[in-house]
């Protein structure tokens, strides 16, 4: 078995497993050379031998126990046809929303869109063989932001986008719902062995609102994976006390957490639900010093736990690629 799957359907706390989100990224000057050539980003990602290159990238540098496949979660809203561009300083731009157009695509057609992801998994997967392979999808909530606000939340979200036509919204959410299970079980049948499930802007939403719109929906969504007997790890970023209700109620194999939780709280709280991350991306940009002390601190507390090493977020695209490394080399030297 692999080492994230021994961890996280065995318990096994007897070694730590490590990867890191957005382990291909910016913070890489070979990322950097492929992407200066390849300016449209939805492209590369349905380019089967440059996302095969990209995604093997950290692993041919790092000592690491998992590749994630390069793609991002906004492929989804692409196979539904609407139009999702990356533009330079800004990030993601999507289209107009045409509701009756999305809810017309029928399962082959949103498929048939995404067919280079689903290569790429099998092309990355004939290239390795000690590491687990992570497909991931957004959570429906995620995508129903970034599909009703058009842009990223971070700058500009007024939740009335969202609640101003509760119907139009539900038809979206259990659209949105089907092909998140669609291109999830295509990506297990290419290859995947562990499922990430992205809710980064769970922490947006109003306590009132968690239930309906974050626990509920990603409840279906684990459940369906679940049959598969693929791993799923989730990660409800920014709901603060709520990763307990999380962790009861929708019962991931994994809990990812993020920056703003406490480790040892997560530790009584979870259940035995193994524990993922948490370390803040930023400390990765100060002196290898604090690195150490906070890195020892996550092993210290989860020494007897089910834990996958990563950080509480997505690494820093100023991250120095040698921080990387330390890191690896002081956890290894801590815990094989
Ligand atoms: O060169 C570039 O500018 C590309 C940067 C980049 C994006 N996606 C654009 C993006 C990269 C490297 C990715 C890859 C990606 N995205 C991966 C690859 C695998 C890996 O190494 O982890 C994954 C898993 C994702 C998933 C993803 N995309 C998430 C979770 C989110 C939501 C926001 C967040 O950071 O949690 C996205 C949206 C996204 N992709 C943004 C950008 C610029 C928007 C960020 C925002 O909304 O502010």
């Amino acid at each position: 078995m692999n080492r994230l799957t021994e961890c996280i359907l065995n318990k096994n706390s007897s070694f730590l497993p490590i990867w890191f989100m957005r382990q291909a990224g910016r913070y890489l000057p070979e990322f950097r050379k492929i992407r200066e050539k390849n300016q449209n980003f939805i492209k590369l990602c349905l380019n089967p031998d440059l996302v095969t290159d990209i995604t093997l990238q950290p692993l041919n540098r790092f000592n690491i126990d998992a590749a994630i496949i390069f793609s991002d979660i906004l492929m989804v809203p692409y196979g539904l046809n609407q139009k999702v561009e990356f533009k330079k300083n800004f990030g993601p731009k999507l289209g107009n929303l045409d509701v009756d157009a999305i809810l017309s695509i029928n399962s082959r057609e949103f498929i048939n869109k995404l067919l280079p992801v689903y290569e790429s998994i099998k092309k990355v997967k004939k290239k390795i063989n000690r590491q687990n392979l992570i497909g991931f999808a957004g959570a429906p909530w995620t995508l129903l932001v970034y599909m009703m606000n058009g842009e990223s939340p971070k700058k500009n979200f007024d939740i009335n986008v969202i609640k101003k036509d509760i119907s139009k919204t539900e038809k979206i959410l259990k659209k949105i719902e089907e092909c998140i299970c669609l291109h999830v079980d295509k990506q297990i049948e290419a290859g995947a062995n562990v499922i990430q499930i992205f809710d980064s802007w769970a922490g947006l939403l109003p306590e009132a609102d968690i239930e309906n719109y974050c626990l509920r929906p990603t409840l279906k969504i684990v459940e369906h994976i679940k049959k598969s007997k693929v791993p799923v790890i989730c990660f409800p970023r920014g709901i603060k006390n709520n990763y307990e209700n999380f962790c009861s109620a929708v019962k991931p194999d994994c809990i990812s957490i993020d920056y703003e939780i406490d480790p040892k709280w997560i530790k009584n709280k979870a259940k035995g639900i193994p524990i993922q991350g948490g370390m803040d991306p930023k400390i990765l940009l100060t002196e290898e010093e604090n690195i150490k002390k906070n890195v020892e601190k996550f092993i210290r507390i989860f020494s007897d736990y089910p834990y996958i090493f990563n950080l509480g977020h997505g690494v820093l695209p100023q991250t120095k690629p040698e921080m990387i490394e330390y890191v690896i080399k002081i956890s290894r030297e801590l815990k094989k």
